[in-house]
């Protein structure tokens, strides 16, 4: 087979994940053993547009595969939400050589990587996001790393706030999805699970909760809760007052992000970079790749966009009945 691309350039856009650097590692390994070029393109279309180019062979992507973060450093670029900088950076790609682009993002990533397919050079999207927000895919890269990240804490958290009796409300990151509040959150134990996608404001219940499981012998209580439901130290504030016990809100912020990738991580991006680069090979573009039963596929980048995910109803149904102590 003749490749359809002979020089692709790779970038991280976004919020970082852990498993970047993991897909990072096999964009360059398989374009190198399938006999093209490939270039890291840093900072995201931020560093695209300034040109921060460099060249990548084997040994740039020795050792990194057990590592957090980006190598490739990340940037949001509001510029390239514009349509001249779209072509900017198209022409910045053909002037280097690069045909072929593999971008590993989110959502917001893979309208970028569309816009610089439109202006004529072959783009797949890799996703990479701890939130799990991606529609078209059961895995995103860095989730998993940043659900274990986020139940150790809250282990932690449980001895603390037994020893003083406490409630712990304890916020996650997902911007506007709860998949992380969820998955940690049955993980962990939580008395409570607060998601965008299922609270909407009813404090009492959360409060009425907490006296039942108090009445009953609890003495401490875990409330997870996803970052866009509402002020973590308010809610705590509330929950006190209403109910005489002492609450305390952490909020995980960005050690969620980072780390050591767990072995999931690290498998599953490395099979999606080499995905990605099979397709440019088969000259495909404007593609994203996906895992979906066991297998890894790709989408059309548009169609993929306009998916909606939920919840995992399941996931969502069981909480009911666990988090009854
Ligand atoms: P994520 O990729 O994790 O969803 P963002 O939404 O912050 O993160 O998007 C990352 C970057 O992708 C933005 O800073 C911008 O450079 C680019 N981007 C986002 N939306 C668009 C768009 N509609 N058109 C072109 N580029 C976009
Ligand atoms: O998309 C990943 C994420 O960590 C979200 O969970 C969070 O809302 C956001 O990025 C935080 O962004 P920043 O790093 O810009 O604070």
């Amino acid at each position: 087979m003749s490749n359809a691309v002979k020089t692709i350039g790779v970038l991280t856009s976004g919020g970082d994940a852990p498993g970047m650097n993991a897909a990072i590692r096999a964009v360059v390994r398989t374009s190198i053993s399938n006999g093209l070029n490939v270039k890291g393109i840093r900072r995201g279309y931020a560093g695209l547009l300034e040109e921060d180019i460099v060249d990548m062979n084997n040994l740039a992507v020795s050792d990194i595969i057990q590592t957090g973060g980006t190598i490739l450093y990340t940037a949001r670029c509001q510029e390239f939400r514009k349509e001249e900088y779209q072509k900017k950076g198209a022409e910045i790609c053909k002037k280097h050589g690069i045909d072929g682009v593999v971008v590993i993002g989110g959502d917001g990533s893979f309208n970028g990587a569309s816009k610089l397919a439109s202006f004529g050079i072959n783009t797949i999207g890799v996703p990479g996001t701890i939130d799990l927000d991606i529609a078209c895919t059961e895995y995103t890269i860095g989730f998993d790393t940043a659900i274990n990240t986020a139940m150790e804490a809250i282990d932690k958290l449980r001895d603390t706030s037994e020893s003083h009796e406490r409630c712990s409300i304890v916020e996650v990151m997902g911007r506007t999805a709860g998949h992380i509040a969820l998955w940690t959150g049955i993980a962990s134990g939580a008395e409570y699970i607060l998601t965008t996608e299922e609270f909407h404001g009813d404090i009492q219940r959360i409060i009425s909760k907490v006296q039942d499981r108090r009445r009953l012998g609890k003495k401490n209580h875990i409330i997870v809760n996803a970052e866009g439901v509402g002020n973590s130290n308010e809610m705590a504030k509330l929950i006190e007052l209403a109910t005489g016990i002492e609450t305390r809100a952490t909020v995980l912020g960005h050690i969620q992000r980072g780390g050591n990738p767990t072995c999931k991580d690290r498998v599953y991006a490395s099979a999606m970079g080499a995905k990605a680069v099979e397709l440019l090979c088969e000259g495909k573009t404007n593609r994203v790749v996906g895992y979906h039963h066991g297998e890894f596929i790709d989408f059309d980048i548009q169609e993929a966009l306009a998916m909606e995910k939920g919840l995992d109803p399941y996931l969502f149904h069981i909480t009911k009945k666990l988090t009854t102590r």
